[in-house]
């Protein structure tokens, strides 16, 4: 065992939920955030679309929350949506006053873009790389702060979970951390923990995460107890370049919301005949008729056309997007743009209240790790980055209010080792990772069937056995600790797939076609 440091705050992850939880946690206490790469490293970073909020005089709150309740197709918690929907223009402002620069119409209004599912414009975003302008202004306000201290290479293994001396409950004390660069585990106790660790993207073959999308916040809360829920809505993104060097690249539904039409090869569109929001419709729908016209068609892929919209306009609003695709010879100007689904977003997660805590006591789940309930069974696009805010901020507030009076028990389990420490060789588990990946491409995508479900299960237990043996007896290795966390997730997200047995929002099992009733979640 390595060191044992002690904070007030452990904050696992450096997405937008983790900085803007920890600039406001640092005015009560120290924090620490540690992060398995770099600071920049997160699925923020990647986000091109926005944050969605009621920034025009002619949108309304209701508005906002009716697209969110009809894409979250009878899941969502329609308070928790209520809150983040009239909580987002704050986050907006505070946004703002830290820095983000927001794309701006000419007279110095916030641009407002449009999105799948939305009915009026309410996208604030900068340019097509909105997470990467968050990221930036965040991390400058963190280096600023005196009391947040950064970990880069520091990968969370396991919590610490240890009786509270007042209560005697079970409570989340801090994390066991694998030290990268220097080989080590190390202890990070804490009195609040915030786990915003991201999504699971990386169990698929295809998907528009980043390497670092591995689960582990969900594993490692699983792990420890805590409830999980709706983890079989895995959210397929539409539209992702299709090309052998595209590397799933997003292609924003922006672009759709700024007048992008998807076709057939042959020019055809195709959205109306699925519903009557023909390319704007809800993810999950314009997701499952791709799949379905490319079994129909025998194309590899769709296509976006975007050729009869003003080309410098295009040009101006999606730079990044325009020049990755010029940079394969394809100028989206004049050539429609060749795309496919691939998994994009984890709608379920760790189980928390209105304030983001989870039903283990010290521990706080925000962002793509959690499931606060906003989502439902398919998530509005730019409602993500907005969650993780709205939640962020409640989880200060409300781990504030007993912050003096927590304990962290004095006991020498920190001491002992949770595995062998490093030995300077790093397999890459490249094998057993394809393995997963493929299963639930497979079986467990966008359209699933019981006979896939059971196939996935009994690839994904064998493959479980194997890796709890190799954990426990080979030196500790960080792509072993992410292969575990990825089995252990698409093992759960299986189990969830199986155990609904219905069709609702983006789990669709052709053999339970029909929706349940149930009554709404208030
Ligand atoms: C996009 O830009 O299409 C993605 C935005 C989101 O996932 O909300």
């Amino acid at each position: 065992m390595g060191d044992k440091q002690q904070f007030d705050y452990l904050v696992i992850g450096s997405g937008i939920a983790g900085l803007f939880f920890a600039l406001k946690a640092a005015k009560n206490g120290k924090v620490a955030i540690i992060t398995k790469k770099n600071q920049s490293e997160s699925n923020t970073n990647y986000a091109q679309g926005g944050i969605a909020a009621v920034m025009d005089v002619h949108d309304t709150f209701e508005g906002h929350i009716m697209d969110t309740l009809i894409a979250g197709d009878g899941l969502c918690n329609e308070k928790a949506v209520e809150m983040m929907v009239k909580d987002a223009p704050e986050c907006i402002n505070e946004l703002i006053g830290i820095g983000v620069d927001f794309t701006k119409e000419n007279n110095g209004e916030l641009a407002l873009g449009r999105e799948g599912g939305h009915h009026a414009n309410r996208v604030v975003h900068a340019k097509d790389l909105t997470g990467r302008e968050i990221e930036r202004a965040l991390i400058a306000a963190v280096k600023k702060e005196p009391n947040i201290s950064i970990f880069e290479n520091h990968l969370a293994i396991d919590l610490i979970m240890e009786k509270d001396e007042k209560t005697n409950e079970d409570k989340c004390f801090g994390a066991y951390v694998f030290d990268r660069k220097e080989e080590v585990e190390k202890a990070f106790l804490a009195k609040v923990v915030l786990l915003c660790a991201g999504g699971t993207g990386r169990i698929y073959l295809h998907t528009t995460n980043p390497d670092i999308a591995t689960g582990d916040g969900i594993a490692m809360a699983y792990r420890a107890g805590a409830k999980l829920a709706n983890l079989e809505f895995v959210q397929f993104h539409p539209t992702t370049l299709f090309h052998p060097d595209g590397h799933s690249f997003l292609i924003s539904e922006a672009l759709r919301g700024f007048g992008g039409v998807l076709k057939l090869k042959n020019g055809q569109e195709f959205m109306p005949c699925y519903h009557e929001m023909g390319s704007l419709a809800p993810r999950d729908i314009v997701a499952r008729a791709i799949e379905t016209e490319l079994k129909i068609t025998g194309d590899e892929c769709v296509y976006l056309d975007v050729t009869h919209l003003d080309a410098e306009k295009v040009k101006e609003e999606f730079p990044t997007i325009y020049n990755q695709c010029l940079s394969l010879g394809i100028d989206i100007t004049k050539q429609m743009i060749p795309v496919v689904p691939a998994a994009h977003y984890m709608c379920g997660g760790v189980v928390t209240d209105l304030n983001a805590q989870t039903t283990i006591q010290g521990l706080y789940a925000c962002g793509e790790t959690a499931c606060t309930g906003v989502h439902g069974a398919n998530r509005l696009a730019s409602n993500s980055l907005l969650e993780a805010l709205v939640f962020a901020k409640r989880a200060v507030l409300d781990s504030a209010k007993n912050l003096d009076a927590i304990k962290i028990p004095k006991d020498d389990i920190y001491d002992q080792p949770h595995g062998t420490r490093g030995n300077g060789l790093t397999v890459s588990y490249e094998k057993e990772r394809l393995i997963i990946q493929k299963a639930m491409s497979g079986y467990v995508g966008i359209s699933r069937n019981n006979a896939g479900l059971a196939k996935a299960m009994t690839i994904i237990e064998e493959l479980i056995d194997k890796i709890e043996t190799l954990y426990f007896y080979s030196p500790l290795d960080a792509n072993l600790i992410e292969l575990r966390n990825m089995a252990t997730v698409a093992y759960l997200v299986i189990s969830a797939a199986a155990a609904r047995k219905e069709s609702r929002g983006l789990h669709y099992n052709t053999d339970f076609p029909n929706k349940i009733n149930y009554a709404p979640i208030k």
